[in-house]
């Protein structure tokens, strides 16, 4: 059945949608109306990907959460589904907050996602309560389980905080469906908490999976735990991150832990910590595992500082990063774009060895609908001290990429992109020393820039915030002569 919240959302989709077309990137997904953050049930079903996310379709800001729908064959385009829940039960009556999802062995998609009610206290404070809840359907329509919500307060550990309760990511293992859910704990800060069930619907405590003891920032939103090229690694986005040299920044950040996980035990633990994205619009990252293996990642390309950053009477707001692909490499979590992006290259340009002295530009390397791969080496006994590239540049308004081979820094830049905003708009970070050589690889969409260094070692989500939308020309600049290699395509998704 249908409820007169959720058909109202449907209603409202359905007349105001194709208004927004006109403001949508290319391969990055957007909302159909409104405002959208994380992404949700990530997730295969029948065959196909289904992404859901946290929306608010009356308006581009934030709202009492509903699900938006899509899915798509290959990460790159997607078909819009009607919204899929909305804070219609007395589970989730002030908003359907962050899930995940599953397929049952009866056919039926499981969604398990936070419901969150809010009471106005005898003092007049508003608290909030969060608890999880499922709902089950056909991949278009989800019923809401009667007896929600399946994981209350009742099943939390001693000090854990009922306010603070969100975000289940589900997963199979061996018989049993286990989920991890984010959790404030009595120091204040984040933890993880595992659950377990036969059914997906009856559901038991099993233990704390890992905790914050406020080092990684405080409370830890959207955790995703899955296994890796052998390796176990729990993601997490905590909130009031303090920054840790060059590799965490201050506010909303991500996090990847990487260890290893005893399944009998169900112990997870930690060999090395790092930043999941080193750009300024990243959170929220879920992954899944496609049939022929990889385990696909996707975030949310916005960040809650930045958030109120919009074009004056935007119809949308928010988007999703281009799923990448994850791989570890001694050690290290490894993203690169999707490969079936590559079936929508076309116009191939390719330089090789060009000398860059001062600033130059190359015929045909512009656009900004583009996947643009760069390799640069120094010239022959030549010493490069810096090597940057602009781009989405106009003349007046431009982004740029720069590297410095003695810090061996990467520093993107859009500060020149014509913001009036006072929000960050640099971010450095550390990339390996490789004698000089260094390779960007850059996927433009509109004003989505998403950077990956050296075949996927660092990556580095920001948006642009550019007016102009011919602002396409490239330029190559370098204090001493060094070479490059450049091949760029443009993306035609039609
Ligand atoms: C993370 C988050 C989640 C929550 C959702 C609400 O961005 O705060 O923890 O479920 O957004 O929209």
């Amino acid at each position: 059945m249908i409820s007169e919240q959720l058909q109202k959302a449907r209603n409202f989709e359905e007349k105001y949608g194709k208004y927004a077309d006109i403001e949508r990137p290319a391969y990055h997904v957007t909302g159909t109306i409104g405002w959208i953050n994380d992404p949700n049930g990530f997730s295969v079903y029948k065959g196909e990907y289904h992404l859901f996310f946290q929306y608010h379709p009356y308006s581009n800001e934030w709202g009492p959460m509903h699900w938006g729908h899509v899915k798509t064959r290959d990460f790159v385009k997607w078909e819009r589904l009607p919204a899929a829940l909305a804070p219609d039960t007395e589970a989730d009556r002030d908003g359907c907050f962050s899930g995940s999802a599953i397929e049952l062995p009866d056919g039926r998609q499981l969604l398990l996602y936070t419901g969150v009610n809010r009471i106005r206290r005898t003092d007049s404070l508003v608290e909030e309560f969060q608890h999880q809840c499922v709902a089950v359907g056909d991949g278009i329509n989800y019923e809401k389980y009667e007896d929600n919500p399946v994981i209350d307060a009742g099943f939390l550990p001693e000090g854990g905080d009922a306010l603070d309760f969100r975000d289940p990511k589900i997963f199979k293992d061996g018989d049993n469906y286990y989920c991890v859910v984010g959790n404030r704990t009595s120091d204040g800060s984040g933890s993880v908490l595992l659950f377990k069930s036969a059914d997906a619907f009856q559901w038991e405590f099993v233990k704390v999976l890992d905790a914050c003891y406020n080092e990684y920032g405080r409370m830890w939103e959207c955790p995703d735990f899955f296994s890796l090229d052998g390796k176990q690694i729990l993601f997490v986005s905590p909130q009031e991150m303090r920054p840790i040299g060059l590799e965490f920044h201050a506010g909303y950040g991500s996090v990847c832990i990487i260890g290893s996980y005893d399944h009998k035990t169900c112990t997870f633990k930690r060999e090395k910590v790092q930043a999941i994205d080193y750009g300024i619009d990243f959170y929220a990252p879920q992954t899944l595992k496609t049939p022929d293996g990889r385990q696909i990642m996707i975030a949310w390309m916005q960040n809650w500082t930045t958030t109120f950053c919009k074009r004056n009477g935007s119809r949308i707001h928010g988007s999703m990063t281009l799923p990448r692909e994850l791989t570890l490499r001694d050690g290290r979590l490894f993203q690169n774009p999707v490969r079936e992006i590559e079936n929508y290259r076309s116009r191939k340009v390719s330089y090789e060895n060009v000398i860059v002295k001062d600033t130059i530009t190359l015929g045909n390397v512009n656009g900004r609908c583009i996947d643009l791969n760069v390799t640069v080496k120094p010239f022959k006994n030549h010493n490069y001290k810096f090597f940057r590239m602009t781009f989405a540049n106009d003349g007046e308004h431009f982004a740029t990429i720069r590297y410095k081979s003695d810090s061996s820094t990467v520093r993107i830049d859009r500060t020149r992109c014509g913001s009036s905003f006072d929000i960050v708009h640099v971010r450095d970070f550390i990339v390996s020393q490789n004698k000089g050589v260094i390779k960007f690889r850059l996927m433009l969409d509109g004003n989505h820039a998403e950077l990956f260094v050296n075949d996927g070692e660092e990556a580095a989500s920001f948006l642009l915030y550019l007016d102009n939308n011919d602002a396409k020309a490239i330029t190559f600049e370098a204090d001493e002569e060094v070479l490059i290699d450049v091949e760029k395509y443009d993306l035609i998704i039609d």
